[in-house]
């Protein structure tokens, strides 16, 4: 029944009807991708070639996803390392989908310093790349750190990390660089490895622009140990990227950020509390 897909963000065969027509293949569903948190994430075949299906909520994807397709042309003229996209467009209702080319790969358990070399060299290879104007995460990061945070009880056992994250800026925070590319989530989640090389960096859809610096921090705060010549190295060209006032921002945001989330991490508060204790020790 299309209404029970639609229900579970599967998609249907009314959607793949869409989506057939839109890039010209008659795929079929091959099963869902892990490590979609979410978005339903859906392989999808014909023959040999697959594809990737994401189905998106909200009336803001329509417009956005078409300036996704844009800058994924443009990141990819510029060699950086995202699957081309196959089609995109709305499925009815508040539902929209972006169908991009499968790469191979798995994601990296953390960054070895092969891999770090292609990440770094993919993050520099975007620097010319000006997305445009709206949705920018210099001001949302501002925005977060000026607004009511300061004030937020955290779990007791994480208020004194939320106090140091905080005492890395001043206040008000001001404005942060812009105009870069960013991709917003960039992670290992997002990341395709194979073997030691970079394949593919995924999940771009929901860019927006702001310093550089904003993707290296959520970077290293994926793989933060605290030390290592591997953040030392991230780090580094996070302040390259901009500088340390900017530095000291993107970390502070990044840290409360994990904090907010730390009461329904499936990692757990104290696994929460040891990364962004990792993070600080960066830096403080
Ligand atoms: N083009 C692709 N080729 C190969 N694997 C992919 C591709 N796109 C996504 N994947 C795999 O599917 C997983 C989930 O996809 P993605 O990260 O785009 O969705 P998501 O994490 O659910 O998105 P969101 O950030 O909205 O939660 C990825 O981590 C990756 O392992
Ligand atoms: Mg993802």
């Amino acid at each position: 029944m299309p209404g029970d897909h639609a229900q579970h963000g599967t998609a249907g065969p009314d959607d793949l009807a869409v989506v057939n027509r839109a890039t010209g293949r008659a795929w079929s569903v091959l099963g869902r991708l892990t490590g979609g948190r979410s978005d339903i994430v859906q392989l999808l075949g014909h023959g040999r070639a697959r594809a990737v299906l994401k189905i998106k909520h909200g009336a803001w994807w329509a417009a956005q996803l078409e300036r996704a397709a844009e800058l994924v042309d443009a990141l990819r003229a510029a060699g950086y390392p995202t699957p081309p996209v196959l089609g995109f467009g709305p499925l009815g209702g508040d539902r929209f989908y972006l169908a991009t080319e499968f790469v191979p790969g798995v994601q990296p358990a953390g960054l070895d310093a092969g891999l770090a070399r292609d990440v770094l060299a993919a993050v520099d290879l975007h620097s010319a790349v000006r997305p445009p104007e709206i949705r920018d995460w210099s001001t949302m990061i501002t925005e977060f750190l000026n607004g009511g945070i300061a004030e937020h009880r955290f779990h007791p056992r994480l208020a004194s990390l939320a106090d140091r994250a905080l005492a890395l800026v001043p206040r008000p925070v001001p404005a942060l660089p812009s105009g870069d590319f960013v991709h917003g989530d960039f992670t290992t989640r997002n990341l395709l490895a194979r073997g030691p090389r970079l394949s593919a960096v995924v999940d771009v859809e929901g860019f927006g622009r702001g310093t550089r610096t904003i993707d290296l921090v959520s970077l290293l705060a994926s793989v933060a140990s605290g030390s290592g010549p591997i953040a030392d190295l991230v780090l580094e060209r996070a302040v390259a990227a901009s500088d340390e006032q900017t530095v000291r921002a993107c970390l502070a945001h990044r840290a409360l950020a994990l904090l907010l989330t730390a009461a329904e991490s499936p990692k757990g508060v104290d696994a929460v509390a040891d990364q962004v204790g990792g993070v600080l020790a960066m830096v403080t």
